[in-house]
Parts: structure tokens; sequence; C-alpha cells
């Protein structure tokens, strides 16, 4: 739209003035706003953005190399990509609570995009997809902390750099739209919500590589089939759990005793209230089956027909 078009150039010609010359970093997750600050950002002051992303092993199938594709391949930027998994995965170890592991996971980022952003030198701003209603709530005070929404991208407190927040006027919807305006994939600026801790949640109780493997696994024939039908821009958010609970199963003349998992997919506006999705039969069936043939140590899928309250979206 000609709206998004003038908001794009203005905001371009803004950053232009401000940071031309200037070194400045942004912290990429691969979510929609930090995928379209990053490139406005890149637009007006090409290669004085540089791009961290930290890849923490609790991605999605395929996520990290398609981030790496878009903004190396497509959009040509400045992108470090820090492969971190093994010391996520070493700070998890033996942990099982789920508030202390958003903690664990959300303090390592800030570690690790410390550590990074050091060899950089003296930065003088920092990026964030700061959007209108992440401003709003931040200047109320929550009554009660449900689960901490560590947003990984969320940044360390004594940042000693100047900030640009170039969404911060900007309703998700509106972010869409400029972000299809600057060329940014249809897929990537219309993806689901994804958590920050990412699989670390929807690994339930202690997250290992075994059990990573098999989310991820579930996950992407999920993903994969309710795209194949369709409905993916139907559903608000859809996925697979990861229980940690086993139970007997029969295959060929053998009993197995292998992991349960959960599909999760829900209706919301907002993420605060949801309800469950009513994904046809036939399709609950085709994942089924296809997890339980592919996807080695699964021998059960269950469907969550809980809506939020009383249940949250994820698991954990
Ligand atoms: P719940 O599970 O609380 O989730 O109903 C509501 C929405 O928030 C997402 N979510 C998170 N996002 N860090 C995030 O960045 C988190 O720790 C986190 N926990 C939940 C969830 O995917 C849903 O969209």
């Amino acid at each position: 739209t000609w709206v998004m078009k003038d908001f794009a150039k203005e905001k371009i010609e803004e950053i232009r003035v401000k940071a031309d010359g200037k070194k400045v970093l942004c912290a990429l997750s691969g979510g929609v706003d930090s995928s379209v600050a990053a490139v406005l950002v890149h637009k007006a002051i090409g290669d004085n953005l540089t791009c961290i992303f930290v890849d923490h092993g609790l991605l999605r199938k395929n996520e990290g190399d398609e981030v790496e594709k878009i903004f190396r391949e497509r959009f040509h930027m400045n992108l470090i990509r820090v492969n971190a998994q093994d010391r996520f995965l070493g700070k998890l170890k033996g942990v099982e609570d789920p508030e202390r592991k958003r903690k664990i996971i959300g303090e390592e980022f800030i570690r690790v995009f410390e550590e990074e952003s050091n060899k950089l030198g003296k930065i003088d701003y920092l990026v964030q997809g700061t959007i209108y209603p992440d401003v709003v709530e931040s200047g109320t005070e929550t009554s009660q902390v449900i689960k901490s929404h560590h947003n990984v991208g969320g940044l360390p407190e004594d940042i000693e750099f100047e900030l640009i927040e170039p969404l911060r006027e900007l309703f998700k919807d509106e972010v869409r739209v400029l972000g299809e305006e600057l060329g940014i994939p249809h897929d990537l600026v219309y993806r689901q919500p994804f958590p920050g801790p990412g699989l670390g949640i929807r690994v339930l109780g202690e997250v290992t590589e075994e059990k990573l493997e098999i989310v991820r696994e579930a996950d992407f024939i999920f993903r994969d089939e309710v795209k194949k039908h369709g409905l993916d821009e139907t559903i608000w958010q859809y996925f697979a759990a990861l229980p940690n609970v086993r139970s007997v199963g029969v295959m060929g003349d053998g009993r197995t005793y292998s992991h349960l998992i959960a599909l999760r997919a829900v209706q919301s506006t907002d993420g605060m209230t949801s309800e469950w999705s009513r994904i046809p039969y036939e399709v609950l069936d085709i994942v089924s089956r296809r997890i339980v043939n592919e996807v080695p140590g699964v021998n059960r899928i269950v469907y969550d027909v809980t809506s939020k309250p009383p249940s949250t979206i994820e698991w954990e």
C-alpha cells in the first residue's frame, strides 16, 4: 500500500540521517519483528549494520538455515550466525523446572550475544524490533507474572548503546504489510508465533538432544500437513510437544515402550486467550500415522482439546 511505502521511505531516511557512518548491531531471531526491523535498517545503512543470529539449537527443523539463507542470499546482509547448541544444552542439562529453563535460555542468549558483540568493537546503535503493543505492555504494571515471557532477543539491561526501534508505532498487522513491502518472503512475514525459548519449552522436563530430535521431526510433519491441507493461515499456532511420557504400544510381534507426542493447535487473536482448533479428523489421522511411521521412538499421538484458560497455549 502507498501508506506503508511512504512509511518505509520516511523511516529509511530518518535512520540514514541518524546512523549514517555509524556502527549498528541487531539481534536477529528470524521472527517477524526483528526481521522487518533489520531489513529496514539495512536499506538505510547497508553494511554498517551487523546482525547477530544466535542459534540456540532449540529451533524448528531447518529454521536456522532458512534464516541464514534469506538474510545472506536475498538481502546480502552482514550476518553472523553463532552456533551455540552445545552451550545451551550444557546449561540445560538436568534442569526440569519450566521457569528455570526459560531463565537459563534467556541469560545464556544474552551472554552469547554480548560475547559476539564485544568482538566487533565499539557499537553506536542497537536495533530492536519493538512494536506498539510491546511499548504499551511494558508501560503497565502486571500484577501477576504467569509465565516469564523472556523474548529471547530481549537484551541486557545495562545497555551501553542507544536504540533504534523503527517499528515502535506499528501494530503487528502493519509490520507484516511493511515486511512484504520490503520484499521479505510471505512465509516469514506471516509465520506463526514461536516462543523465544523455542523447543526448550516444548520438550517437557529435561531437554536432551534425543528428545529435541523427536519433537523437531514430529513438529515438521504436523506443519507440513497443515500447510498441505491449506490450513496454515487459518490457525493461530500449531505445533508438537513432547510431554516426556512413555507408554506401551505394539509393533509387529513386539511390545514397544516409547514417547508420546502431543499435537496442539489453537485459534486466538492475541495469545491471551485461545480456543482449540477444530482440525478435521482426516488431517489429524494423516499426521498421526506419519509421525508414528516416520519418527523413531514415538508410538502414540494425542490431540490437545483444551482452551486457554484454563490451559496455556504452550505446555510449559
Ligand atoms: P502461553 O503458553 O502463555 O503462550 O499461553 C502465549 C503466547 O506466548 C508464547 N510464549 C512465549 N513467547 N517467550 C516468548 O517469546 C516465552 O517464554 C513464551 N512462552 C509462551 C506462546 O507461544 C504463545 O504464542
